[in-house]
């Protein structure tokens, strides 16, 4: 299963408005768009903004700004959506992002998340450049229970696995550290020992080297505003 093929088969995008909030340099933007959404790009990282504008097609808008102060009109969007970015939000911020979602929002419009849990063989190598156990666990924590505090009705919730393809460990390495170019820091001192742990945790499919990284999907329905 993948972000996409999930949420298109439990909500239609075709003629929807969406955006996308975190969205980095706009894989899933991209694919939104393939299945027909108009689509809003919102990224934090101006290095991404620019790389977005440069690369994806012409008619996503790609805007630079967070999740806590989303640069759009109330009650503009059919779809909010945020794909591994929540726990990117500072802890303390999240109750102010998610009453942004409301306010852009259509009424009866969809809020859909995913975020990763803090197990796999992606996140197992990952972590030594960046261990992001306590956000993801805290994410897992305040999904489950998102709909019992804020306007929202649960539509569909599903667990699954993405499945990572990478040529080699220095593609791996590139590729994560431009997600997040400050895992550079660390990296040379931690670099041997990932070696080791994507060599260990690497699998062999369909004629791939592959990681996974489980993950689950909380899809909303926007009941009103905050
Ligand atoms: C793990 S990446 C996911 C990117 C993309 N959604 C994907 O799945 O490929 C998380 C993204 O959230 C962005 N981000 C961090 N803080 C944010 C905030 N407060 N509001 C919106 N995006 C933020 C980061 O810059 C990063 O591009």
């Amino acid at each position: 299963m993948a972000h996409i093929p999930y949420l298109q088969s439990i909500y239609p995008l075709a003629g929807e408005s969406a955006v996308d909030i975190g969205a980095g340099e706009g894989t899933f933007s991209r694919q939104l768009a393939a299945e027909g959404a108009k689509v809003t790009a919102i990224e934090i990282d101006a290095d991404k903004v620019a790389w977005a504008r440069a690369h994806l097609p012409a008619d996503i808008t790609v805007k630079r700004g967070v999740a806590e102060k989303l640069p759009l009109p109330d009650a503009s969007q059919d779809l909010c959506c945020m794909f591994f970015s929540l726990h990117h939000v500072p802890k303390e911020a999240q109750d102010t992002a998610f009453a942004e979602i409301l306010r852009v929002t259509k009424p009866a419009g969809r809020l859909h998340i995913v975020e990763p849990f803090a197990y796999g063989t992606m996140f197992d190598v990952v972590r030594f450049v960046e261990d992001e156990t306590e956000v993801r666990t805290h994410s897992h924590a305040i999904l489950p229970q998102l709909s019992e505090r804020l306007p929202l009705r649960l539509r569909a919730h599903e667990d699954y696995t993405l499945t990572r393809a990478f040529d080699s460990f220095d593609d791996f390495a590139e590729q994560i550290i431009r997600i997040d170019p400050a895992r550079m820091e660390v990296f040379p001192d931690v670099a041997d020992e990932m070696r080791a742990a994507y060599e260990n945790a690497v699998e062999e499919e369909a004629g791939q080297r592959v990681l996974r990284q489980p993950c689950a999907a909380y899809h909303f329905e926007v009941m009103g505003s905050a």
